[in-house]
This record gives structure tokens, C-alpha cells and sequence, in this order.
């Protein structure tokens, strides 16, 4: 699988909503999710097909916040998720982010994000309305030190 992970286009935004209604979290604008910001958004792309999308919104200077990611669901278990992750973390790294938080609801999602890069749980959010799993009605709110995170992903090599 020839996997390429870049900078998402003004035509990417079509097939992304794609993504995010299989995931139900389409219902954007709303106020789970007021919009989109685009300005820091990846695809990754198989033979020029988008497969996945992952975002990021910056707080301050140290500080960002992911927005949304989803990866086909007949894609999914292949390494997109893991590399379009590993990439929007590379790039806030790069930008000089430190604190990096992520509110997530899926258990399994949860864990992926715990196992593979390090976060820890900070705390729970009610849904203010239905946004991806309707039967989960919080979300989990995970943090990580993206500069402890580096070193140890150095230290890896
Ligand atoms: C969360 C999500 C983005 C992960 O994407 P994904 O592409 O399935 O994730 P990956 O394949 O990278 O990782 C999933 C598993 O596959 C494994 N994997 C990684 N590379 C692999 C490969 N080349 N072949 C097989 N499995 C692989 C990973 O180790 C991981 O397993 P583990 O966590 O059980 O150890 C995807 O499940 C999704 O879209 N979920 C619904 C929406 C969602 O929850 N989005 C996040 C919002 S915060």
C-alpha cells in the first residue's frame, strides 16, 4: 500500500465529509462543532484516493487542540490512523506546540491514542448533542506532552 500523507485542498472537502458522515460527525456546523478550520488539515491519500483526514486547531503558542479524524471503514487497521496521527503530532512538534488535547468517545479510540502515543486521561465531557457514537453520551478528554513524546519516539529509532 503506497501511502501519502499531505496538506488537505479546497477539493478534498467533499470526500472528507464522506468520512466524517460514516463516523456520524458530520453534523457540522453545530454546537458540538461550530465549523471546521481547515487551515490545519491532512489527507492521506492510496493511488490518489483519500483514505483518511486528521486535523488540528492551535490554541496558543504552546498549546493546540486535535480536530477530528477518521479513517475509511474498509481501510481501517492498515497504520492510516497511526500515521496521519504521528504526522499532525510532527507538525505541532515542529511549531514549537508542548500540550497537546484530544476529546475522543470511542473506547477503542481511547486506547489507541493511550497505547500508541502516550496521552493519559485528564477528564470527561458531557455531549452537548449527538456526535459520533450516539449510545456514548461524554466525551474523554486526553492530554500529552508532545516534547516527552518526541524524545521518546527519538529514543525508539
Ligand atoms: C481511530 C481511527 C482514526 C484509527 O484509524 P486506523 O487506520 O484504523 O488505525 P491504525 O490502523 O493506524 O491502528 C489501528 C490498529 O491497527 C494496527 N496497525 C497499525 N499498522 C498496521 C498494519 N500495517 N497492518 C495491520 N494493523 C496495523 C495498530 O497497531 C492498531 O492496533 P492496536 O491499537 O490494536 O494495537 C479509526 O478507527 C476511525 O476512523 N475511527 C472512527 C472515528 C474516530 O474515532 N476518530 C477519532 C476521533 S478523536
Amino acid at each position: 500500500m503506497s501511502l501519502v500523507i499531505e496538506k488537505a485542498g479546497p477539493q478534498d472537502r467533499t470526500r472528507i465529509f464522506e468520512l466524517l458522515e460514516q463516523a456520524n460527525m458530520h453534523h457540522i456546523p453545530s454546537p458540538e462543532m461550530p465549523e471546521v478550520s481547515w487551515e490545519n488539515y491532512f489527507v492521506a491519500r492510496v493511488d490518489d484516493q483519500v483514505v483518511g483526514f486528521c486535523g488540528f486547531k492551535i490554541l496558543s503558542e504552546t498549546e493546540a487542540k486535535t480536530e477530528l479524524m477518521a479513517v475509511d471503514s474498509s481501510c481501517r487497521g492498515l497504520g492510516v490512523g497511526y500515521k496521519l496521527q504521528q504526522h499532525r503530532m510532527e507538525v505541532m512538534h515542529s511549531r514549537g506546540i508542548r500540550k497537546l488535547t484530544t476529546n475522543t468517545d470511542l473506547p477503542a479510540t481511547i486506547a489507541f491514542y493511550k497505547k500508541h502515543f502516550g496521552y493519559r486521561e485528564v477528564g470527561k465531557l458531557d455531549k452537548i448533542h449527538e456526535f459520533s457514537d450516539p449510545a456514548i453520551n461524554e466525551w474523554t478528554t486526553l492530554e500529552v506532552d508532545l516534547v516527552a513524546w518526541h524524545e521518546a519516539m527519538k529514543r525508539q529509532k
